[in-house]
């Protein structure tokens, strides 16, 4: 998908935008995918098929999807947690899905219902039928870092469920940080121990919340053990409704600025992603509180 040293996996029309209280146009929406894409952005998780009842903001998901336009080259997927959601994503025309479950029990029934077992069989039938259809996928690990409900949660249990999905066929996994609470100690740990337990670096994504100003460290350390995918949210919205205590998830802007400096190329451009950042604030009613955002690229003088 990428030739780049780095791909971004962006969150914001999902992740961003599922938590917001006041509904959003599904124009504004389809307008900020479209700024995305022109910011270079070519994986853009787009919406969710989920019951509407459990998240309202994404209740346009077939509307939306279906007036979509679709760049080539850019890959749109959305969340499916049941068949239910693949008939819905499928006659929507997605053609890359996500699956997600948690490696804390509590986390997973308040979030889907279901148990961590009962989610992976859950996702069995989802998979094998977005795999005869040819359709890129993969599968969230939450609460990898701490759960609001059990608090800790240990790096064996994230392998466990990781393992699952791999073995269910998902392209990756993406490791996330549901809360916001883990520190580049924590990202070794539970790095580490995914590549012990056979996931490859090039198979796994890191998903971090920004909720307590740890999540640029969490990418140094991840980058440093070979990682190579991250999930960011331009204008640092998101959080998960269902999590109690999340909140924004690490920025776009902030990311790209980090890994301008750092010399590794994702094909992001800074200034078209801020244009997309300001439609975010402008659509929201309230400023950034991202870093860039706020300061802008670096102007040499
Ligand atoms: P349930 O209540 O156990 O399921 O919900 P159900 O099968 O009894 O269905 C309840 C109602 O929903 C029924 O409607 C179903 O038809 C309907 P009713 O008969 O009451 O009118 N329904 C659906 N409608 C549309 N599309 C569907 C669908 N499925 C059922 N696909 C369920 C179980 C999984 C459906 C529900 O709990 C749900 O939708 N949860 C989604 C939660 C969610 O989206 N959370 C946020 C995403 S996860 C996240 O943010 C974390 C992440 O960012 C990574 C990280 O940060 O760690 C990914
Ligand atoms: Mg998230």
């Amino acid at each position: 998908m990428s030739d780049h040293d780095v791909r971004i996996y962006e969150v914001g029309p999902r992740d961003g935008l599922q938590n917001e209280k006041e509904p959003i146009p599904t124009d504004a929406k389809l307008r900020f995918i479209e700024l995305l894409a022109d910011a270079g952005l070519r994986e853009i998780e787009t919406t969710s098929f989920v019951a509407p009842r459990a998240v309202p903001q994404l209740a346009d998901a077939d509307d939306l999807m279906a007036r979509l336009e679709r760049r080539p080259g850019v890959r749109y997927p959305v969340l499916v947690p049941n068949e239910r959601g693949l008939e819905r994503a499928e006659a929507a025309g997605a053609d890359a899905l996500c699956v997600f479950t948690a490696a804390s029990e509590a986390f997973t029934r308040a979030n889907i219902n279901m148990s961590i077992a009962g989610s992976i069989d859950a996702f069995r039938p989802v998979l094998a039928r977005a795999r005869e259809r040819g359709w890129w996928t993969r599968g969230y690990v939450s609460t990898a870092f701490g759960c609001p409900f059990q608090g800790e949660v240990g790096e064996a249990a994230v392998v466990g469920v990781a393992r699952q999905l791999i073995d269910l066929g998902v392209d990756e996994v993406s490791i996330g940080d549901t809360i916001g609470v883990a520190a580049p100690r924590d990202v070794r740990r539970v790095v580490e121990a995914l590549l012990r337990g056979g996931i490859a670096a090039d198979r796994m994504a890191m998903h971090f919340h920004d909720t307590r100003g740890t999540a640029l460290a969490n990418v140094a350390a991840a980058l440093e053990l070979g990682i190579r995918c991250f999930d960011a949210s331009t204008g640092g919205t998101g959080g998960c409704p269902f999590a109690p205590g999340a909140a924004g998830n690490l920025a776009t802007e902030d990311l790209v600025y980090l890994l301008d400096r750092e010399g590794l190329t994702h094909g992001v451009d800074l200034d078209a992603l801020l244009v997309a950042a300001a439609h975010v604030s402008q659509t929201l009613g309230r400023p950034l509180s991202t870093k860039v955002g706020q300061a802008g690229g670096w102007r040499v003088p």
